[in-house]
């Protein structure tokens, strides 16, 4: 490779030439200044790192400040990375590689238990350590055919969205944390994403309480249907962002979204597998689940934290060894009990990429699955089905942020 000097930016003339990198790398234009103003903000000091080709920026990465939950409720602060991009006349000669060696080095330092990012393409994160951890599944309601089998028993109120973004914020950080797999907002995310966005201005609030006050929200927009030539597009609801606290708000919010008049279709991206919303319908099949995909790529960077902080089901121990080709600081066995993980001199009963336990750790795959699929080989069925039952999960984990 090319001498790259890899180096982590400081200033916002810095900042803005990655947003410009990474924007090129998308085929997009350079941001104008009003939407600059917006975008550095979500750059916080000491988590961008350029990659330097003699005094030309040809790449760059960040992450956000976010922390995961995990299997049995504990939060562990993890990097969300991003705006990964790498000049179009550098690609293939290792710029990313150098960066993302420099990144997990740093976040480890900095003390992030864990990085997420979520891939334009499928096939470039495994060999820097990331697995799938959590999908969700996107879902179209056809209107016509579906009838909530229960009424509205709380109150549904609409609020306008610059009332609603701190509500929205303060339900979200109550909410959320339920589920392994969700992850902690930062406070770009939210400019970015709602304040400052595109769809603002179609952007609606709708809050939903119960006796006990506001326990769940969406937001949604409308996309206006059309007639062409007798043809029918419909007009859609999409549900862009649903949190609710409990079966009462869950089931309120959605008989909500199926009761706006004018409205042909309801389509929600990015929701949990185990959703059992075909179970609210009078008639399932007007429910279609139009796809499944990965949502979480994580990546543990500091293992033994990782494996200390979540709760296991109830099996007979498993030692676990893990190869780490960019962070050798975690390569080393680990032996899960019932009761927590440790390191360990014991030898394993298996041994797998860091990508693969990755996979495993939120509990969305069965070591019994990744074995069969050839991710890891060696350990007895019987070792592996123990893993299996020490690492299963009640929930579906799943994110529900999407940056
Ligand atoms: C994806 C991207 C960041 C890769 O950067 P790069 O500097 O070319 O990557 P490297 O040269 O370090 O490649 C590392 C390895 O990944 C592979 N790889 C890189 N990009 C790949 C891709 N898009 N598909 C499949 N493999 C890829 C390389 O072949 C190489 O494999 P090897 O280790 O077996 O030799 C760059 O191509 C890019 O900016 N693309 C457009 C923007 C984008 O997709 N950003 C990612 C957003 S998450």
């Amino acid at each position: 490779m090319t001498d790259i000097d890899v180096r982590v930016l400081t200033d916002e003339a810095e900042y803005r030439a990655a947003h410009t990198v990474f924007r090129s790398a998308l085929h997009h234009a350079p941001a104008p200044d009003d939407k600059w103003e917006v975008a550095k903000g979500s750059y916080e000091p000491g988590r961008t790192i350029g990659a330097y080709a003699g005094d030309e920026l040809v790449g760059g990465t960040q992450s956000f400040p976010s922390a995961l939950a995990v299997p049995g409720g504990a939060v562990v602060p993890m990097a969300a990375v991003s705006r990964v991009g790498v000049r179009a006349d550098w690609t293939r000669r290792g710029v990313l590689t150098a960066m993302q060696r420099a990144q997990l080095k740093a976040l480890r330092e900095g003390g992030d238990v864990a990085a997420t990012l979520r891939p334009s393409e499928g096939a470039i994160y495994e060999r820097f350590g990331y697995g799938v951890a959590t999908r969700y599944r996107e879902v179209r309601i056809r209107k016509r055919e579906a009838a909530p089998r229960v009424p509205i028993v709380g109150r549904v109120r609409l609020v306008p969205v610059d009332e609603a973004l701190p509500l929205a914020k303060e339900l979200f950080e109550r909410l959320s944390p339920g589920r392994p797999g969700t992850i902690a907002r930062w406070p770009g995310w939210w400019d970015v994403r709602v304040a400052h966005s595109e769809d603002k201005d179609r952007l609606r609030f709708a809050v939903c309480s119960g006796e006990d006050g506001d326990d769940g929200y969406i937001a949604y927009k409308v996309e206006r249907g059309s007639w062409d030539r007798g043809v029918e597009k419909p007009t859609v609801l999409e549900v862009m962002d649903f949190w609710a606290g409990n079966a009462r708000a869950w089931a309120d919010l959605w008989g909500f979204t199926l009761r706006v008049d004018l409205v042909g279709e309801v389509f929600a991206f990015g929701r949990p597998l185990d959703e059992p919303l075909e179970w609210l319908m009078t008639d399932r099949r007007a429910v279609f689940v139009e796809d499944v995909a990965d949502e979480t790529w994580l990546r543990l960077v500091d293992v033994e934290k990782a494996l200390s902080a979540r709760t296991y089901g109830a099996a007979e121990p498993v030692v676990i060894g893990v190869r780490d080709r960019f962070l050798p600081e975690n390569e080393g066995a680990y032996r899960i009990t019932s009761s927590g993980a440790s390191r360990t001199d014991d030898a394993p009963d298996f041994e797998l990429d860091v990508e693969v336990l990755g996979a495993a750790y939120l509990g969305d795959v069965s070591f019994s699955a990744l074995a069969m699929t050839g991710r890891f080989a060696g350990g007895s069925p019987e070792a592996v089905r123990r893993a299996d039952k020490l690492f299963a999960v009640d929930e579906a984990p799943w994110s529900g942020t999407f940056f």
